[in-house]
């Protein structure tokens, strides 16, 4: 059966490095399945959720996507990025150019992930006549970027929408607790839970992303159905499970000195992906002075800008490809191109470019790890997304730190609000 699987044959990892975590991957995997820690509700999730609550959000965003032109999704990091990598990848990259008659779902727009008064206020200015919806997803509800623009935007429906104003606005929030769980309550905004033992970054397959991603009408079912069956496939405990090996490899490389790891994708789709896979290593590993520092880079593009460094520069980084194994949509070059690109599609062109790139970084001794996507569906982002999450919280436990907290956020969050009563 095709699944999401990952390929180290170009990792330049002996199978005795590799027996050498056999024990500590076992009981890794244990620790995760046991439910000792905190914030590992996320492991079981696809299978024991709520569906009655999944057809609720299939309603809400139905109701959304008939009442609005705008949708503005409001929210930051783990409450923001899983959505928008789902968006971007599945949803069409220019919905929101095309006209309203063409448009498979409203115009989507983010707020509240930078404080930039420039942005918001263009953004402002360019929804401000048409229909809106917003949805704002904040666990704790008391995130300071977020709030601001909900605060924002709520006047701008409050002005418009008057006594009615409550029914544009849906929020995603912690069950109980939380300023934005207070307000929810007293306005009656139509909401959802984030349930309590999952953590933002973990949280793209609760209501949190879930519901963003339909109302931009991609198949949510689908999705979970992707996970579930990734909670069968990265089931076993040793190094035949892909999370297990892929874990193991990270580990191998960093005590190697590879302290970076470059997401790659030669599909521009797959941008916000590798912006979600970032947060959710860099906060689950990044701590106690350790862990492989996350970046990301697309290609072909970026070959002619960090091209020459990857090839030549100092080697501290493995490489991670996203491979999308088939693609339903492709161009076939014209006639009157240049002889050899003739007959061909672009398509085939970018992995012969892919390729070239692997073949010349291998010849170099640069590892090289291949993540491979059957294709681009919602069942197979369902599936990715556990993949990477069971991987990364492995990962984080084999190099010895809590994957489930973050507490360098917390700090900068904590004196941002220091610095602004104060002053
Ligand atoms: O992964 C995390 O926990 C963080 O990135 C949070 O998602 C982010 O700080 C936003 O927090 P909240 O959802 O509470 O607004």
């Amino acid at each position: 059966m095709k699944h999401v699987n990952v390929n180290i044959k170009n990792a330049f990892i002996e199978s005795n490095e590799l027996e050498e975590y056999k024990e500590l991957i076992i009981s890794s995997h244990q620790r995760l399945h046991s439910g000792v820690d905190d914030y590992t509700g996320w492991v079981d999730y696809p299978l024991n959720h709520d569906k009655k609550e999944v057809q609720r959000i299939i309603k809400v965003a139905q109701q959304i996507r008939n009442q609005s032109e705008i949708f503005i999704v409001i929210g930051i990091g783990g409450s923001y990025l899983g959505a928008r990598a789902a968006i971007e990848m599945l949803g069409s990259s220019f919905n929101n150019l095309l006209d309203k008659e063409n448009r498979k779902a409203p115009q989507i727009f983010f707020a509240g992930h930078n404080i930039s008064g420039t942005y918001h206020k263009e953004l402002l200015e360019f929804v401000q006549d048409k229909e809106i919806s917003i949805c704002v997803i904040s666990k704790s509800g008391n995130t300071m970027e977020p709030n601001i623009a909900f605060s924002v935007f709520k006047e701008l429906l409050e002005k418009k929408y008057g006594s009615k104003s409550a029914d544009h606005i849906f929020v995603v929030t912690d069950e109980k607790e939380g300023m934005l769980r207070q307000e929810t309550t007293e306005k009656g905004y139509t909401s959802f839970a984030v349930p309590d033992d999952i953590g933002g970054r973990y949280s793209v397959l609760t209501p949190g992303g879930l519901l963003p991603i339909a109302v931009a009408g991609i198949d949510i079912e689908e999705m979970l159905k992707g996970a579930a069956d990734g909670c069968m496939i990265y089931d076993n405990e040793d190094l035949s499970n892909p999370c297990c090996a892929y874990a193991a490899a990270r580990n191998i490389l960093y005590k190697r000195g590879k302290l970076l790891e470059i997401f790659e994708s030669y599909e521009p789709k797959l941008q916000y992906v590798a912006e979600w896979l970032k947060q959710l290593f860099g906060e689950s590993e990044g701590k106690e002075g350790k862990g492989i520092f996350p970046a990301s880079l697309n290609l072909s593009t970026d070959l002619h800008s960090m091209g020459q460094y990857l090839q030549e520069g100092t080697s501290c980084f493995f490489e991670t490809v996203l491979n999308i194994k088939r693609l339903d949509m492709d161009l076939k070059i014209p006639d009157t191109a240049i002889k050899p690109l003739r007959d061909k599609t672009m398509n085939d062109i970018n992995k012969k470019a892919m390729e070239g790139v692997i073949l010349a970084h291998i010849e170099d001794s640069i590892p090289n790890i291949m993540i491979d996507i059957p294709e681009i569906s919602a069942y197979y982002f369902g599936q990715m997304v556990y993949f990477f999450e069971k991987s990364c919280a492995l990962s984080g436990y084999l190099l010895g730190v809590f994957p489930f907290d973050q507490p360098g956020v917390e700090k900068y969050k904590r004196n941002m609000k220091e610095l602004i009563t104060n002053n």
